[in-house]
């Protein structure tokens, strides 16, 4: 048995310059580290509390404290009388010096699903602040004041309870149907809406649920990217269906031999193109749904700001509530960081969506969500919208008017009756990728119209967003944009 009390191994901790932990932490990691590296060997002594409280200048206390911890957690243990010792239990290390040096670690193997998410196109990722972002809200005019009003307001409110409902706040989820039904001329109970983090933990739940590994997925092309990934983590397979102005071609898509489970469409406005879903399609797709037992998820990501009229009616409200899964997101209306959204689902649907939510994180926290019932119910959100549709309008209509001058022959708006973003086509043959990588190193946050397509020939253009910036910033950022198109369009391209 070895009886040296390696209190030279000691001396360095003296020399630690900064102590991150408390003392008592600090040596007990510094003492664990020699342990597990094989410099303090099993079976060897440790120096007395007393002895190494005088060398560390410690008080003994937090020596005594140190070994009880390294006891109780079985690094070291007492022997009667005689004082600490490594434990016997701790296998001699016998690791070379060679050994140390190489990484002991072998790689973490992924799953297949997740190295599958390599293979598909990444999402365009935001690391600063920039100008003509699509997606967007106007954040300098959120109201403040009084979303933090409605805060202290749910924080009185929140108690425990033991009930806690999967599907969210019983507040949130009613004036969410309050104002569907209003405002989209939807068929709804609160007892189908479910609160999400965002649309897209909405899609990776509704996949998971109605597809299996293999089955096929009905998807507009251009159409949403974000999609792609949840699509290839249930394992489904993507179907690209191409678009025209009557939206979504459900008289391509629809034909017997195309056996898709499900549908995933932007019939109030395309995305990115922003085109609305023609009634003979969207009748077709409902009976399409209701003769194949399929489901229609209806994305509605920024139907509210529709500048020429009240909002359309949305596809559930067509439905009678039994094949469309509508989704709705507070994130692009109200504050990207808000992370609230929410499913209105068939009612068949809700009782094995809410059973899989329990298992997939047991609902959201009721802070925020009682927060935005408060200022629902307040008129709050309502009147929030009617501002910033006047205002997007506003701005959508000084892109346009700066756009036509500055860019005559380059670029030429797309119609659309509102959202958040315009697009711009560009002389066919151009490269929108390129003039958005140079914009971006210029601070612009605008986006290439070919990245929205996957098997159709794409378009060239830019997805612009005005909805963020002020009439000086768009001015600044098309100022910026302008060199850039020069320079990246040939003299002869002309649209
Ligand atoms: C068409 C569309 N659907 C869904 C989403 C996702 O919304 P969320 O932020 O709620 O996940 C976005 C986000 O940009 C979107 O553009």
């Amino acid at each position: 048995m070895n009886k040296s009390s390696h209190s030279e191994l000691f001396i360095p901790f003296l020399h630690l310059e900064t102590l991150q932990h408390p003392r008592y932490r600090a040596l007990f990691n510094y003492i664990q580290q020699r342990i597990l590296s094989g410099q303090l060997p099993s079976n060897s002594r440790l120096p007395s509390t007393r002895e190494l409280a005088d060398l560390l200048s410690l008080s003994r206390n937090t020596v005594k404290q140190v070994y009880e911890m390294l006891q109780s957690e079985g690094y070291i243990e007492t022997r009667q009388g005689n004082g600490s010792y490594i434990s016997a239990q701790l296998a001699p290390n016998r690791r070379t010096q060679q050994a140390r040096r190489q990484p002991a670690y072998q790689p973490i193997r992924l799953s297949t699903k997740s190295t599958q998410l390599e293979q598909i196109r990444p999402l365009y990722h935001q690391d600063r602040e920039q100008r003509l972002l699509p997606g967007i809200p106007a954040l300098d005019q959120f109201p403040w004041p009084a979303w933090q009003r409605s805060v202290g307001h749910a924080g009185r409110q929140m108690k425990f309870s033991r009930d806690q409902d999967y599907m969210g706040e019983p507040a949130l989820r009613n004036e969410i149907a309050n104002y569907l039904n209003a405002t989209r001329g939807m068929h709804c109970t609160m007892a189908q809406v479910m609160i999400c983090s965002g649309s897209q933990q909405g899609m990776q739940l509704t996949f998971s649920m109605l597809l299996n590994p293999g089955e096929k997925v009905l998807v507009e092309d251009p159409g949403f990217p974000g999609i792609d990934g949840a699509i290839s983590n249930a394992g489904g397979i993507k179907v690209s269906v191409p678009i025209d102005r009557q939206g979504f071609r459900s008289d391509l898509a629809l034909t017997p031999q195309q056996d898709a489970r499900l549908a995933f469409i932007t019939p109030s406005r395309n995305f990115p193109l922003g085109y609305t879903l023609s009634i003979e399609r969207r009748l077709q797709l409902l009976q399409w749904a209701k003769q194949q037992g399929c489901c229609i998820i209806e994305d509605d990501y920024d139907s509210e700001f529709r500048f020429d009229g009240p909002p359309l009616t949305a596809l559930q409200g067509l439905d009678g509530e039994h094949s469309v899964i509508y989704s709705g997101t507070f994130s692009r209306i109200l504050h990207p960081a808000i992370r609230l959204a929410y499913l209105v689902l068939p009612p068949a649907l809700v009782e094995p969506f809410n059973r899989m939510r329990g298992f997939l994180d047991g609902g959201l926290s009721s802070l925020p969500q009682l927060a935005l019932a408060d200022f629902m119910s307040r008129g709050l959100f309502a009147s929030h919208l009617r501002r910033m549709r006047k205002l997007y309008k506003a701005r959508r209509d000084y892109l346009r008017q700066r756009v036509d001058p500055l860019f005559a022959g380059q670029l030429r708006w797309e119609p659309s009756d509102g959202g958040m973003h315009s697009v711009f086509l560009l002389p066919a043959g151009s490269d929108d990728k390129a003039i958005v990588a140079q914009a971006m190193q210029a601070g612009l946050g605008i986006r290439p119209l070919s990245y929205y397509y996957d098997q159709q020939p794409p378009r060239s253009g830019l997805v612009i967003g005005f909805a963020g910036d002020s009439e000086t910033q768009i001015e600044q950022a098309l100022a910026r944009l302008k060199p850039i198109i020069e320079q990246q369009l040939p003299l002869s391209a002309q649209i």
